[in-house]
């Protein structure tokens, strides 16, 4: 099949290296001429494992293109894939700007019958939306499709290229019937639906994922409160197979490009018809809350006085094996070190760039590496449980930081990690891993 992706954000430029991959033709659409010219130069500009090399492959066999013509590449579709961005406005709303400027210059350059379909996640009835745009320019025929991406960034290919389901919402049975044949080698798992459906169906996946994390977060806190071991309490309700093991991680709380954007969206979608979507508020508050924890660590073991203290933060990107960094716990976390008076070293072995271009440089001190942060550190926080922090020497590390105190903010370390150490540990949710009692600590603090 002829395919156009308008768009080469996550969404886009993996959808659309994917189906070429497949064996179909794939023309990508970005508008930023920079990006274009980086692939179609080989190169990708995000960071995602195995992306790259699928890219240059599929260029060099000639089924994938890069271009800022979306009228040329349209032309040549029969299916036109909108996965623009659709970036929070400030009251939680999705901005349709991009989608809607796609869908006009889709409408313009329309030279017979195409099949329209939305990847982007955007709030119930923008598919009709889209479709009224395109009607009220041009007299071509074309088929609305929702088509919801499930994607998780840092294992993108394996996700789209094996995914647990796939969705299509569509107003005509040829139409779907045509991306069911498209999607058919990717699973078996096809779900069929009208296209309001497929646009909420995307939401609430998210909500409910995002509902999962902040649920055991709280039961985090309780367990600490209580003497319980988070960890032990989700591996045994994850074997009840209606709950399932996965995202029962306690932590500083999810960030992203989804979680937060969709959750904040579908509470609004809700607002719109006069429904108040009253638990998934109160996830977004837990999780905004969640944030804090280390910061409440830090603040007990040092008697509320951050002033003067040096930090060292292990990890910037929202979740290992990627740079994105946005509406990183991070980034709030940092800012209120530094709000305190509190000196930042901070590391990350990707996203070091990423955040800098939104935070600033703002008194943080960028280092090299991981050792480097932790180096005379009063305290060291773990934000993101890449590889290599959780496979740090911990005793080396206990060596080189001032204090020996580790914020553990994704319970990356376990038990017999810390056996042969004595660092003040703390985690969220293990008071039973907790080391450190208060007169040791006291000892340790000037
Ligand atoms: C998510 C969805 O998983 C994906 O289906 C959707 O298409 C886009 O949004 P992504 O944002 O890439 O994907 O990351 P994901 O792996 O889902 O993690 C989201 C956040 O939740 C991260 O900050 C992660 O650290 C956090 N998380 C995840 C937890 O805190 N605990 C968990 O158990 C799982």
């Amino acid at each position: 099949m002829n395919i156009t992706v308008i768009g080469t954000g996550y969404v886009g430029l993996v959808s659309g290296i994917c189906y070429a991959e497949l064996g179909h033709r794939v023309v990508c659409v970005d508008k930023d001429r920079a990006k274009v010219e980086t692939l179609q130069n080989g190169g990708i500009p995000i960071y995602e494992p195995g992306l790259q090399e699928l890219s240059v492959k599929n260029s060099a066999a000639g089924r994938l293109r890069y271009t800022v013509d979306l009228r040329e590449a349209v032309e040549q579709s029969e299916i036109v894939i909108i996965a623009v961005g659709t970036p929070s406005l400030p009251n939680g709303e999705a901005n349709l700007s991009y989608i809607d400027q796609a869908a006009i210059e889709i409408a313009q350059a329309m030279n017979g019958h195409k099949i329209i379909a939305v990847k982007s996640t955007v709030p119930v009835g923008t598919n009709e939306r889209v479709g009224n745009l395109i009607r009220s320019r041009t007299t071509e025929r074309f088929d609305s499709i929702s088509l919801p991406e499930f994607l998780r960034e840092g294992s993108a290919v394996q996700d789209t290229m094996h995914p647990d389901r796939i969705v299509i919402g569509a107003d005509s049975e040829s139409a779907a019937e045509l991306l069911v044949q498209l999607h058919r080698p990717l699973t078996e798992h096809i779900v069929v639906t009208d296209i309001r459906s497929a646009e909420m169906l995307k939401y609430a996946s998210n909500a409910f994922l995002a509902t999962k994390i902040s649920f055991i977060n709280e039961i985090a806190n309780i367990c600490e409160k209580v003497g319980a071991d988070v960890t032990l309490v989700a591996e045994g309700m994850g074997y009840d197979k209606r709950i399932g093991h996965a995202f029962l991680k306690a932590g500083i709380g999810y960030g992203g490009s989804c979680f937060p954007k969709d959750t904040r969206a579908l509470i609004q979608i809700a607002g719109h018809v006069d429904y108040e979507f009253k638990l998934l508020r109160a996830v977004v508050e837990v999780n905004q809350d969640q944030r804090m924890s280390v910061i409440r660590k830090l603040e007990s073991i040092f008697d509320g006085e951050l002033q003067g203290k040096t930090i060292a933060v292990w990890g910037l990107a929202f979740k290992p094996n990627t740079d994105d960094v946005r509406e990183s716990p991070a980034l709030e976390i940092i800012q209120y070190l530094i709000r305190s008076g509190a000196h930042v070293k901070a590391y990350d072995p990707i996203a070091m760039r990423n955040f800098r271009s939104i935070y600033g440089d703002n008194g943080v001190m960028w280092c090299d590496d991981a050792l480097e942060a932790a180096t005379g550190a009063d305290a060291l926080c773990l934000l993101t449980e890449w590889d290599e922090f959780v496979h740090a020497d911990l005793k080396l590390l206990q060596s080189i930081l001032r204090k020996p105190i580790l914020i553990d903010g994704r319970n990356a370390f376990k038990e017999a990690d810390l056996a042969e150490t004595s660092f003040v540990y703390y985690s969220i949710g293990r008071p039973r891993l907790n080391q450190g009692v208060k007169e040791e600590m006291s000892a340790l603090i000037d």
